[in-house]
């Protein structure tokens, strides 16, 4: 092991030492690198300690582009929908399937539960049906106990909807399991339900320490872990759009809108079926989703785990959205755990979160979820879209041509002439490098 490439003490460092100390270790240009990453702290004291605080170790800021899609029309209301994405061409297949919904009646919507769910795991080395019986008995100490931290949470309408005793011994001797579910209102609620799976913990020592029913078994419960669970099968909202066959349009290459129509759910159905294209199909879902997800300051990681966790509740690893043609009809759908939060969290304090929430007219979590299941759900549509019709690459690399100039520092007349080139070529790295140094040497 190279010593010299590690530290103590590391998190003492001022951010001037900590950056020096990386640039000196790591890096050939240790100047250069140490003004790149300090030109992107912000400009503003006070907002980059805002930042600074999000997390630890910091050094600098990673910028992201933060696009947004107009024409969202949902639930017959029209919204411009902030997204911080790195990827081309997923702004833009959101924004063009948006607008060719607004024409067809929008994206419809239902939140069909908002359940939050977290656990306190323990092991119990005493008689089995002593703890079901008094079951009862301990959930109301349990409740009791937990309700100065949920005053306010029932105040505004939430709180903790239930607890069950979950037995788990039958896959691992004396564990045992409180799931506890929630409602958080608009807040994605991480911090109140890990507060209280934690008084929970703490209150069932409690009820084993002074109950005379229990006595002589104190010794026989421990408390394993509390916290929530990511896994959130009851919060779910529903999103579709709907036309007539016929009013999906035209084509690439005369291909007809019943045409369109069956292969378009063909391939739905090949993600249904299949796990390795439901992967790709439902990342392109999660495209426009975490896009949503972060721009309003939620947590991209925790909705993630969540989505793939549904897509294979059944058994198999699944698309997450469907299709049907029926009676003339084309619908498309999908149905999407979110736990969302547009309160609390960095909602409020990270800058352009809060701006984004603001371009969204200040949604409550309830219509946030319907916002993020419609951008999902229309990235889905332009991906398919595409893949039935053109194919995905046409269009992506037209996206991905700025890059490529740019990273081959194209000056803007070359710029002109390379994107006039491969209106009709393809585009690849190697394709329009070729381009500019024929055209340097002309
Ligand atoms: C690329 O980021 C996403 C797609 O692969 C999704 C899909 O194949 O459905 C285009």
């Amino acid at each position: 092991m190279s010593d010299h490439k590690t530290i103590s003490g590391f998190s003492k460092l001022s951010k001037r030492g900590k950056i020096k100390w990386i640039v000196k270790t790591f890096f050939k240009e240790p100047d250069t690198v140490m003004s790149e990453l300090m030109s992107y702290w912000h400009s503003n004291e006070e907002q980059q300690k805002i930042l600074d605080n999000f997390s630890e170790n910091t050094i600098s800021n990673f910028p992201m582009p933060f696009g947004v899609a107009p024409n969202f029309v949902i639930d017959d209301y029209a919204y411009c929908v902030p997204m911080v994405i790195e990827e081309s061409s997923v702004v833009a297949a959101a924004s063009a399937a948006a607008k060719f919904w607004m024409t067809r009646g929008g994206f419809k919507t239902e939140v069909l539960s908002t359940k939050k769910l977290g656990q306190v795991h323990f092991l119990w080395k005493g008689d089995k049906f002593k703890l079901h019986y008094h079951f009862e008995d301990i959930k109301k100490k349990l409740m009791e106990e937990c309700f100065p931290l949920t005053e306010s949470m029932v105040k505004r309408g939430g709180g903790i909807m239930d607890i069950d005793l979950i037995d788990l011994t039958d896959r691992e001797d004396n564990l045992y399991q409180l799931m506890a579910s929630f409602e958080t209102c608009d807040s994605m609620g991480a911090n109140f339900i890990n507060t209280c799976l934690e008084q929970f913990g703490q209150s069932l020592i409690n009820y084993f320490n002074s109950h005379d029913q229990f006595k002589g078994d104190e010794k026989e419960v421990e408390i394993i872990m509390s916290i929530l669970s990511n896994f959130t099968p009851e919060c779910i909202v529903r999103v579709y759009v709907e036309c007539p066959i016929e009013d999906l349009g035209k084509f690439p290459n005369g291909m007809t809108a019943a045409r369109f129509a069956e292969k378009f759910a063909m391939a739905v159905r090949v993600a249904e079926i299949d796990p390795f294209r439901a992967t790709t199909h439902n990342k392109g879902i999660y495209n426009g989703v975490d896009s949503v997800v972060i721009a309003t300051g939620n947590d991209f990681r925790a909705i993630e785990a969540c989505g793939h966790t549904y897509a294979s509740k059944d058994g198999q690893y699944t698309s997450l959205s469907h299709c049907s043609l029926e009676n003339g009809m084309f619908k498309f759908w999908l149905d999407l755990p979110l736990a969302v939060g547009t309160v609390g969290g960095l909602t409020s304090l990270h800058p352009i979160a809060k701006r984004s929430l603001e371009l969204l007219e200040n949604p409550n979590a309830d219509k946030l979820m319907r916002i993020i299941a419609s951008t999902g759900l229309a990235q889905n549509f332009s991906a398919l879209r595409s893949l039935v019709t053109t194919g995905i690459q046409k269009g992506h690399m037209k996206m991905h041509l700025q890059n490529i100039l740019n990273q081959l520092k194209a000056s803007a007349i070359e710029e002109i002439a390379a994107i006039e080139h491969f209106e009709e070529e393809v585009v690849s790295f190697s394709a329009v490098r070729e381009f500019l140094e024929k055209l340097r040497l002309s």
